[in-house]
């Protein structure tokens, strides 16, 4: 895929609108990782040093409408310690104000608009909308990664009116997660997490191209009943669960042996069972972790993407930090995605000795088996708007 980048463009003294995905996790109204902001330093440094005017733009979470648990503020504030300056906040929406406050930036200044979905027209690629963020600049910086699998109005809307670049970080998560579009084999695949609806399709594609997939997580709860094996009260996906069906006899399927049984997801006791019978399956078991250890050791490239249990409660957040543990001791290409995912990683300290750690969750997923429409939109943009300028 092609497209232009900061190094390519004269970007010095432009207005640009930065695109960046600040969709952290959120603990009690604070910043649970804020490992997103910081992806995005680099690409904001390089635009301060070119004395750009910087107008940032992202979503956070799925509000319907303004949601006041979803401002932009606390992100705004984070960012500022981040970089040791001051990051201004458009608490209002895009309007005439907004302009004002941009006209005002000096160069190396930011602002920080609120949060894009409390506009209906951000999800639904509003045309009209787009046209508005793409007046708000000259250049138009697409790092938001993390988000390039939908198509929303800040990902691929904008790119059809102004002059389009990637960031840095799109630049360096698309240089690595390319890796695994040729991986070395034995190539093995670990999928967590509870959101089965949104992988299945990555399964069907991994199924090809992996030599043993490794399902674990809620998700996993839907294939085991698809093989009739019960599941207690565990989260299974009915409305997949004819899909799974389809799939689950492949032999490079792997599936949990053994599980941490609980009441629910805010048990406060575990129980190690081969079978789930009474309450929910929240975890992983011993002999699980040590299969799937054993299938990661012969691989020559892993990519991993989601828990393997219910990593909010400690009690259910053994299996997915030794797997966290044991891939940061391999050698070979270890690429690992998702907001979950990187939140154990950042916590375990072990971020350095992976290969790569994704912003992206379906970004991710969605890269290694097709082509991104934020990425294409750049792409697009390319050939429409010619020239260095
Ligand atoms: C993410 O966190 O994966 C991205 O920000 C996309 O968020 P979404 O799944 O709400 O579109």
């Amino acid at each position: 895929m092609k497209f232009k980048n900061l190094q390519n463009v004269n970007v010095k003294g432009k207005i640009i609108l930065l695109r960046t995905d600040y969709n952290v996790p959120l603990k009690d109204g604070k910043i649970a990782d804020d490992f997103k902001i910081r992806a995005s330093l680099k690409t904001i440094k390089f635009l301060m040093k070119e004395k750009c005017r910087i107008v940032i733009a992202s979503h956070l979470g799925r509000p319907l409408g303004l949601d006041n648990d979803l401002r932009m503020r606390p992100i705004a504030e984070r960012l500022a310690k981040l970089l040791k300056k001051k990051v201004q906040y458009a608490k209002e929406y895009i309007g005439p104000s907004v302009k004002t406050k941009i006209h005002k930036l000096k160069p190396g200044e930011i602002l920080m608009l609120e949060n894009l979905r409390f506009y209906r027209e951000e999800e639904e690629n509003d045309k009209r909308f787009a046209k508005k963020l793409a007046s708000l600049c000259n250049i138009f910086v697409q790092d938001a990664f993390a988000v390039c699998h939908r198509k929303h109005a800040s990902v691929v809307g904008v790119p059809k009116y102004v002059k389009s670049i990637a960031g840095f970080l799109v630049e360096e998560e698309v240089k690595e997660l390319s890796k695994l579009l040729k991986p070395k084999k034995p190539y093995v695949v670990l999928l967590g997490g509870a959101k089965i609806g949104t992988k299945l399709k990555f399964i069907k594609e991994m199924l090809k191209k992996a030599d043993k997939l490794l399902i674990a997580g809620a998700m996993a709860f839907t294939f085991l009943k698809a093989k009739k094996i019960p599941v207690g009260k565990s989260l299974v996906n009915e409305k997949f669960l004819k899909e799974a069906k389809k799939l689950v006899s492949n032999k490079k399927i792997i599936l949990p042996v053994d599980f941490l049984e609980g009441v629910d997801i805010n048990a406060e006791s575990a129980e190690s069972v081969d079978v789930v019978k009474k309450g929910m399956g929240l975890d992983v078991g011993r002999k699980t972790i040590d299969l799937f250890e054993k299938e990661l050791k012969k691989a020559k490239s892993v990519f991993w993407n989601g828990p393997l249990g219910c990593v909010e409660n400690k009690i259910f957040a053994k299996g997915t930090i030794e797997t966290a543990k044991f891939l940061a001791k391999m050698k070979g290409l270890r690429i690992a995605g998702g907001g979950d995912t990187a939140a154990v990683i950042d916590k375990l300290d072990l971020r350095k000795k992976f290969t790569f750690v994704s912003t992206g969750g379906g970004a991710s997923l969605e890269f290694l088996v097709s082509d991104l429409p934020g990425l294409k939109a750049l792409e697009e943009n390319m050939k429409k708007f010619k020239g260095n300028k």
